[in-house]
């Protein structure tokens, strides 16, 4: 079959990689890539929001399955337009989709189904927000409540900091057109967790337990970023922990969505805080996570695309999925001074190198090809990601290929999986 997966970062290389090693697969396309993924995919110059363009390529090139991998596309309802076109699509509906696009949503929906996450209160104007605030003890946590590329949470100390971010959000439109509304929530303590199934609407598969590291710098310091590494399995998802989180959270959730009308296909990701009283719901969002997508498809012995399929199909009751004994980690190497004000253009030398170890496979998130030599076009550009024994081992892995690479306009953490090592 053809399948096209629409995104550019280290998550649809992943998907890609994993995608072509599936004897379904017979030609493979992804919009519009990078440069680690031209070769393993036709890459096609068109973006990942360009929801008509990509409808009108998909069908004029006859593609009989798309994978769509970041959350944008898929709230501006990228699949129901597939679908409409006569296009199968991984991935849920903008009707569904809305449990990522609108944290207001999602935390009404918890509080109606008695899906455990924090109290909160939600608001379209600053005076009956800052009113709630004064009721309510610090720390405290203010969310823009759509979209704001993860930007959108501040977590408050005390109640002038509240105050300070209500207005960031809704008085100075720190996060545009997101934070039209904000919601208010207490603060939960543990530890955080990530936890990912595979839903078709009705039935769920969980991935292997994956666990990122968000903070710029080593010792989980520093400013808040898309994920730095990840690492799977992660030992505060032990077996009997993910059978709660799929008995408290993820199917009360499937259950909600469908008695809501809108019922939820794709991959639901939970952002969880591990509490005293259990697991606790912090967000959803709609598609895997990144870069915990690249060490999860280096560990799936399983045909992803079968899974993928079944996910559209609603067949997910006959799939299991294997995984390979090894632990799997990623090390992510991004431009200096992401996730601020960063460079793009500077040369990186090494992947080759870093390819070459038994074990590693490198991962491209933003870079493009330029008359032979590589460059970086983001943020977060590239994805070291190795399978050894155990996470440790993984670990050591990874930095050693990530000594083979040679580019003075990145930076990486020195730290990936310690939480995981330590235990
Ligand atoms: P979110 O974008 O909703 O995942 O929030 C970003 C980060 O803020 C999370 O990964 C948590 O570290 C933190 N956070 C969000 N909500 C809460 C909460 N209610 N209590 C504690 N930490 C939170
Ligand atoms: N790694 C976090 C995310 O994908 O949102």
């Amino acid at each position: 079959m053809k399948v096209l997966v629409v995104g550019s970062g280290g998550r649809e290389h992943s998907l890609c990689w994993a995608i072509a090693k599936s004897p379904k697969c017979d030609e493979l396309y992804c919009a519009p890539g990078n440069a680690g993924i031209d070769g393993i995919a036709i890459t096609v110059d068109i973006a990942a929001d360009d929801i008509d363009a990509l409808v009108t390529f998909a069908s004029e090139t006859a593609i009989d399955f798309v994978v769509v991998g970041p959350e944008g596309p898929l709230v501006e309802g990228l699949v129901d337009k597939l679908e409409a076109a006569g296009i199968k699509a991984f991935g849920p509906s903008a009707k569904a989709a809305i449990l990522e696009g609108s944290k207001g949503f999602m935390k009404d929906l918890s509080a109606k189904y008695n899906i455990p996450s924090a109290d909160y209160g939600r608001f379209d104007e600053p005076d009956s927000a800052k009113e709630f605030i004064l009721r309510h003890q610090a720390p405290i946590v203010v969310k823009a409540d759509g979209l704001a590329a993860g930007k959108g949470v501040i977590i408050c100390r005390n109640q002038n900091e509240a105050y300070a971010a209500v207005d960031h959000i809704m008085t100075e439109r720190a996060f545009g057109g997101a934070g039209e509304e904000i919601i208010i929530e207490e603060f939960m303590s543990g530890e955080e967790a990530s936890f990912f199934a595979l839903v078709d609407g009705q039935n769920a598969v969980a991935l292997r337990s994956a666990q990122d590291h968000k903070a710029a710098h080593d010792g989980d310091e520093g400013p808040n970023t898309g994920g730095m590494g990840a690492y799977s399995p992660a030992p505060i998802v032990d077996d009997a922990m993910a059978e709660r989180i799929m008995n408290e959270i993820i199917y009360p959730t499937i259950k909600a969505m469908a008695a809501e009308g809108r019922p939820y296909k794709g991959v639901l990701y939970a952002g969880l805080m591990i509490t005293d009283e259990g697991p606790r719901l912090i967000e959803f969002n709609v598609r895997f996570g990144d870069p915990e997508c690249q060490p999860l498809m280096l560990a799936l012995k399983s045909d992803i695309l079968e899974a993928l399929i079944a996910s559209a199909d609603g067949t997910l009751d006959t799939i299991s999925l294997e995984w390979h004994d090894e632990a799997t980690l990623i090390v992510v190497m991004a431009a200096n001074g992401y996730p601020g004000r960063y460079d793009t253009g500077t040369e990186i030398k090494g992947v080759d190198d870093a390819n070459a170890i038994e074990g590693v496979y490198v991962f491209h998130a933003g870079t493009t090809a330029e008359n032979g030599s590589l460059r970086a076009t983001g943020g977060r550009v590239l994805g070291i990601t190795a399978k050894a024994k155990t996470v440790a081992q993984a670990q050591k892995l990874a930095y050693k290929a990530v000594d083979k690479i040679d580019w003075p306009g990145g930076f990486n953490r020195t730290d990936i999986g310690w939480r995981a090592i330590k235990r």
